[in-house]
């Protein structure tokens, strides 16, 4: 399976939220849309290059035809979304306010100027909602160490943190494997970024975070500790022991 990513340009939308294009001019394509935004989907280079063109959503063997342009006229063939679609430039398909079940394969399939098949293409589209409102919280852990969690609303987020500018990994987790939760190691402090994306946005959190008051005892201490008390139980126990045989004969002598 030879999936080709297509080249994603985000750019902030004026008011129907986001707009996302892909060239889909390559078999395997995938193709995201930022749900409740615009989505450009360049199919061909020039539609008026062939007899005709054909744009299915699904697959071979299920497939609704979407839209047809012959010559240089296109018609759109599935009516539910005729008022959220547009073919411009004779090759980019413009698909607005995008739903969640716009997701899905989609199928252009060109025919030369006899009517014959000239190639069948496919592509992938996922319509995401965005990340939004990210949310930093700490909390101190016994030893002085912090965990942190980074949380956020939208669809297949990843997580990436700094501290000062230099990129942090959690001690638990492998390395290239990126999680919400890390945990810092004790006295750590500076400027904490958590950065959010999918494959649609992104955005950013950061908090200034001071070292967590370590309690100052570890497992060590405590058993120095331990070892203090127990020396100086037997010091004082032996100390008595010696009283208690030596201060009866001084009795003893004195009367
Ligand atoms: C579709 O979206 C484009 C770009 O956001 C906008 O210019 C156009 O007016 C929209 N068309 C409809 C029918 O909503
Ligand atoms: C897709 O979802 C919308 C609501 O988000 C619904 O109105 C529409 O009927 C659905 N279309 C299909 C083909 O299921």
């Amino acid at each position: 399976m030879e999936a080709v990513l297509g080249l994603l340009v985000i750019s902030a939308g004026v008011s129907h939220g986001l707009e996302t294009s892909c060239d889909a001019r390559e078999d395997g394509s995938q193709c995201y849309g930022a749900l409740g935004g615009t989505v450009y989907l360049q199919l061909v280079t020039d539609a008026t290059r062939y007899g005709e063109l054909s744009f299915y959503k699904g697959s071979t063997g299920n497939k609704t035809e979407i839209l047809r342009m012959k010559k240089d006229k296109w018609v759109i063939k599935y009516t539910p979304i005729k008022d959220r679609v547009h073919f411009i430039n004779h090759g980019t398909f413009r698909l607005n306010n995008t739903r969640r079940n716009d997701s899905g394969e989609y199928l252009i399939e060109t025919f030369n100027s006899v009517g014959l098949a000239s190639g069948t293409r496919g592509l992938q589209l996922f319509i995401e909602a965005p990340v939004s409102s990210p949310q930093l919280s700490s909390e101190c852990l016994s030893h002085g160490e912090m965990r942190v969690s980074c949380s956020s609303e939208g669809d297949g987020p990843q997580y990436s943190w700094t501290l000062d500018g230099q990129t942090l990994r959690d001690t638990e987790t492998s390395p290239g494997e990126e999680t919400n939760t890390i945990t810092l190691k004790k006295g750590l402090s500076g400027d904490l970024t958590c950065t959010i994306r999918n494959y649609i946005s992104s955005d950013t959190v950061s908090r200034r975070i001071l070292p967590c008051p370590g309690t100052g005892f570890n497992v060590f201490v405590y058993f120095q500790l331990a070892e203090v008390i127990i020396l100086l139980t037997i010091c004082l126990g032996s100390y008595c022991f010696y009283k208690k045989k030596t201060c009866p004969q001084e009795k003893d002598d004195g009367e």
